[in-house]
């Protein structure tokens, strides 16, 4: 049991280094959370501060939720332990670290959308059902060039995809996880869903267009 704490808390910790705060303030001396979307996530750090920190964040964001999934792994796997409790501990580590993302403690609580973090979870979990999720993000994000919209449908379709035999997975923990995680995406997103009613959401500029 102390074990499975100290991963727990572990995991939260990991989740909540705010990347795109520390790299702003680090290297470009301000808050990401007062520009852009204020949103201290990789896509602000690429709207507000470029491609190359934008890249950074977004590998950094990533594997916080790849390594606190990761760890479970490793940690829980040295003992003998039923696949099913393993993947309730990666699912737990994994959320925590996407909780710690969303509200960091390092960060008076304001942090991310959670994105980067859930994908970095799941490609631990579930590498081809991220496949096809990043494939869906591509899709949405080309079509309408709104990475919120892009994100909420890929968040969406994991959920979805646990329901299609291929993916289908041995029980029914992800299928549940899976709805969970898409229902808060489109909660951390609830200022975006705003601004696309009212036509105010920053498109991407992409092949020319502004
Ligand atoms: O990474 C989160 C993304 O889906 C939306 O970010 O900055 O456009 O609100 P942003």
């Amino acid at each position: 049991l102390p074990l499975i704490l100290a991963l727990l808390v572990a995991a939260y910790l990991i989740g909540s280094i705010p990347t795109a705060l520390w790299v702003g303030r680090r290297f470009f001396g301000l808050d990401i959370r007062e520009h852009g979307s204020g949103n201290a996530g990789a896509t602000n750090t690429f709207r507000v501060l470029g491609k190359r920190p934008g890249s950074v964040v977004m590998a950094i964001d990533v594997f916080k939720g790849w390594a606190a999934t990761m760890m479970a792994t490793v940690m829980l796997n040295q003992g003998a332990i039923q696949p099913r409790q393993l993947l309730y501990f990666q699912l737990a580590c994994g959320v925590l670290a996407v909780l710690g993302h969303i509200y960091p403690v390092f960060a008076q609580f304001r942090g991310g959308k959670g994105v980067a973090t859930v994908l970095g979870m799941m490609l631990a979990i579930a590498p081809a059902t991220v496949g096809v999720c990043i494939l869906v993000f591509l899709l949405m994000l080309v079509l309408f060039r709104y990475v919120s919209l892009a994100s909420m449908t890929a968040g969406v379709a994991f959920a979805l995809l646990q329901l299609l035999p291929p993916f289908r997975p041995d029980n029914s923990l992800l299928l549940v996880f899976g709805f969970v995680l898409a229902v808060l995406l489109i909660y951390t997103h609830r200022a975006n869903i705003s601004r696309l009613r009212s036509g105010t959401e920053s498109r991407v500029p992409m092949f020319g267009r502004k």
